[in-house]
């Protein structure tokens, strides 16, 4: 099938790609020549596993090509995905549907036969509605346009395998024919046994920022949790790991740390709050901007752990950080929780070296002020604290006998909670972490735990080990 996919952002470029390796005949869409020239030379203008590839191959079968140029779309095909952000306006919570409503205003008047318009951004729910009332006054006489709603939930890291097999598919349209359009563009996914969900738009939209939120509230429901161990002296990982065994619950998403961020979970959740307020049940979803205000708090608890990590003042102290995007396997700093800390540790003084193994780029451009380094050992190098920030593959990997050779003091801040501390510990780390006490070996002691009491940092207490 021919299709259009308008906006090659994160979500488009990928969908583009994928629509294409399935076997469909797709023009991508975007103002940005720039990045429509990367494209069409089969480059991808942002860091994704597995990206690059299926871009190449698809593009060299000549099943992919890419046009600034909205006219040639119309032409193109009668069916048009619209991939383009829905961020946070800058005045409100509420989600900025001005890209979204600039696409369908400039198609609507250029198509020639009748079309569909699946939005697959995350949109507040009553959007495919107006839509519909937008492009029906702005189509041509005689030209008949839906709209249709089919959410993306892909993850970033993991967008190629999400979009070719994801958990669900989720269409929202009031009319069959749409539907049955949409099944055979899916066709080869529906074969694969992909579960298919046909529903009404305002359940489409409904489906994306619920997801969302209930994602967010297992963060920082765990995060919230792991503030109580540190009161307590209990442990948040053995903790999520019990409650994880419990198949209603699950594991996953239960990672406590520094939070979430990126460019949807943290904008979803506040647009959502707006949208249900407009909608005069934002009593029923008010629990979501404690979920925010949780998460925010991270950032605040590991600045105060840190600081108290060097002493209760960052003025001077040299820290290195390790991880700068909001999440491994991805280059993007949007929100990015280690940023956010970073930011604040550097603005009360400290001399930060930040190394990513991705993000760089982008972190510099966000935040001009620390040194980058390509290298972990050089951000290291005379550290009297080392941050782990974002937990990716490779400083899981590190050898921290090795690093400790080249740091001033072999102090760690495990903000993930994924680093094996055993480990670090044995290679002679102070290791700390939020939601877990500290192994400290007392000489004559035996084992025992010391407990940090949380909100201040500043007192420590000895405990006997259980
Ligand atoms: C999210 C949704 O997962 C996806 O379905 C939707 O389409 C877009 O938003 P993404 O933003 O790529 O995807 O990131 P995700 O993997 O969900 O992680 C979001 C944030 O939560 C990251 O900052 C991550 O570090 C954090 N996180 C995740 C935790 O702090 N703890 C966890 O247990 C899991």
């Amino acid at each position: 099938m021919r299709l259009t996919v308008i906006g090659t952002g994160y979500l488009g470029a990928v969908h583009a790609a994928c629509m294409a390796d399935i076997g469909h005949e797709v023009l991508g869409v975007d103002t940005d020549a720039g990045k429509i020239a990367a494209l069409a030379a089969g480059r991808a203008p942002f860091f994704e596993p597995g990206l690059p590839e299926i871009l190449a191959r698809n593009t060299e079968a000549g099943r992919l090509r890419f046009t600034t140029s909205l006219k040639e779309a119309a032409d193109f095909a009668d069916l048009h995905f619209v991939c383009v952000g829905t961020p946070q306006r800058p005045d409100s919570l509420a989600a900025d549907l001005s890209h979204v409503e600039a696409v369908v205003d400039g198609l609507a008047p250029l198509l020639t036969r009748d079309s569909l318009i699946v939005g697959k951004s995350t949109v507040p729910v009553g959007t495919t509605r107006s839509l519909s009332r937008r492009v029906a006054a702005r189509v041509r006489p005689g030209v008949e346009a839906q709209v249709a709603w089919n959410p993306e939930f892909l993850r970033e890291g993991f967008a190629v395998q999400d979009t070719l097999r994801p958990d669900r598919l989720v269409v929202g349209t009031a009319a069959p024919h749409a539907d049955q359009l949409l099944r055979s563009v899916y066709e080869p996914m529906l074969r694969a046994g992909v579960t298919y969900v046909g529903t009404d738009p305002a359940t489409a939209e409904l489906v994306k920022v619920a997801a969302n939120s209930f994602l967010a509230t297992k963060i920082s429901f765990i995060n919230a949790m792991a503030e109580v161990c540190d009161a307590s002296g209990a442990d948040v990982v053995t903790l999520a790991d019990a409650l994880g065994h419990d198949a209603r619950i699950g594991r996953r998403f239960l990672s406590a740390g520094l939070g979430f961020g990126g460019g949807c979970l943290p904008k979803d959740i506040r647009a959502f709050l707006a949208r249900a307020e407009e909608l005069d049940v934002g009593e029923a979803v008010s629990f979501l901007r404690q979920i925010d205000r949780i998460n925010d708090r991270q950032r605040r608890r590991t600045v105060d752990l840190a600081r108290h990590l060097v002493g209760g003042t960052f003025a001077g102290r040299q820290v290195a950080v390790l991880g700068a995007t909001f999440k491994p396997d991805s280059d993007d700093v949007r929100d990015s929780p280690a940023l956010a800390v970073t930011a604040q540790i550097a603005a009360e003084g400290a001399d930060v070296r930040v190394h990513d193994p991705e993000g760089i780029d982008n972190a510099r451009t966000a935040l001009p002020g620390p040194v980058y380094c390509t290298d972990v050992m050089a951000a290291c190098r005379d550290a009297e604290l080392v941050l782990h920030l974002t937990e990716w593959r490779q400083y899981r990997a590190l050898d921290p006998a090795e690093l400790a050779e080249v740091v001033r003091t072999p102090r760690v801040l495990d903000a993930r909670n994924a680093l094996d501390r055993t480990a670090w510990h044995a290679a002679g780390w102070h290791v700390r972490a939020l939601g877990r006490p500290v192994h400290v070996p007392q000489p004559g002691q035996g084992d025992a735990f010391r407990v940090t009491v949380p909100q201040a940092f500043g007192a420590t207490c000895t405990a006997p080990k259980p």
